[in-house]
């Protein structure tokens, strides 16, 4: 199998192209300035010469913050550049597999967890360009597979590359005088990347579609530390746990996926405390 890993010193795309290299697939996994996707004449003359087999599409702006503040660039590599490597693989005949977001959930009239044929509202720019993508992908090339991510983390760390849920939570942790607070009204589902990328091959051969794909939750999540702590039998931490209170409280989010439609092809997750826990153990918590 011959696959094109775009984003590959990204925290996601680094991780999958190292696993399917694992599985001996060639990977080809152009720099950034090898291969700049939003010039859509260089991603179609690179695929017509390279020709893989699929495409996975992790090269984004994955900061949030930075898509609010800089809607315009991060339109042209969000949008833009998915949509000529979309293009791209219809042309070649390449299975294009796009990185969606939970986020797209935000705003949602609904509570969670979500189903993916819900309708969407997002609430804001990152979100309205992962949706708009999918359904850009998705006529462009009909045979894309969209993948709503969770919030992800790692047990390793790797130099440059932007922190996470778990290196946020060593940081609180390791400071002894301090609370550990986390959002009680915010609600998703947070996954561990070694899990994703695990499933990624089973992506591959997913029908043409969207597909949320992470660790499903049934908590906020400071009740999901409370839980996790709890278990692991660390009153130590449990007793510096206190509620974030104040973010989300003027409009509480609720972003966790449903994910029954990727199960019934055999792709699972842990659940978020569930992963946590092993993650946290591997660390050495
Ligand atoms: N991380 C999460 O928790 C999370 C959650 C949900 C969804 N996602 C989605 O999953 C995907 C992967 O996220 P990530 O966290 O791995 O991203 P990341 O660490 O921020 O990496 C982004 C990658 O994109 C590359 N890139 C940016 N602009 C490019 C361009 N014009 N042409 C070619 N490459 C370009 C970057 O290369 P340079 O650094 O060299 O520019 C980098 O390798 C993204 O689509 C993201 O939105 C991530």
């Amino acid at each position: 199998m011959k696959i094109l890993v775009t984003g590959a010193s990204g925290f996601l795309g680094r991780r999958a192209a190292r696993y399917f290299e694992t599985l001996g697939w060639c990977v080809l996994a152009p720099a950034h300035s090898e291969l700049d996707i939003t010039d859509g004449e260089a991603v179609l003359s690179w695929m017509r010469q390279h020709r893989p087999d699929c495409v996975l599409h992790t090269a984004a702006v994955s900061d949030t913050g930075v898509c609010q503040r800089e809607p315009e660039r991060s339109e042209r590599i969000n949008v833009d550049g998915s949509v000529h490597l979309a293009a791209a693989c219809k042309e070649t005949g390449a299975k294009f597999i796009f990185c969606s977001s939970d986020q797209v959930y935000s705003g949602s009239a609904f509570s969670g967890p979500h189903r993916e044929d819900e309708p969407l509202t997002p609430n804001n720019v990152y979100a309205m360009q992962k949706l708009s993508t999918e359904r850009l992908c998705a006529e462009i090339c009909p045979d894309t597979v969209s993948l709503r991510l969770s919030w992800m983390y790692s047990t390793e760390q790797f130099e440059n590359e932007h922190g996470h849920f778990l290196t946020a939570l060593k940081t609180a942790a390791s400071d002894t005088e301090k609370t550990i607070s986390w959002p009680c009204y915010d609600k998703r589902g947070i996954t561990d990347t070694d899990e994703v990328v695990k499933n990624l091959p089973a992506a591959l051969r997913l029908p043409a579609g969207v597909y949320n794909f992470g660790a499903e939750n049934a908590y906020d999540t400071h009740t999901t530390l409370q839980n996790v702590f709890s278990c692991m039998q660390r009153d130590d931490l449990l007793s510096r746990l206190s509620p974030n209170t104040e973010a989300f409280s003027a409009s509480p989010r609720d972003i966790r996926m449903n994910t029954d439609r990727a199960a019934a092809f055999g792709i699972r997750f842990k659940t978020t405390a569930d992963g946590l826990r092993a993650a946290l153990r591997k660390v050495g918590f």
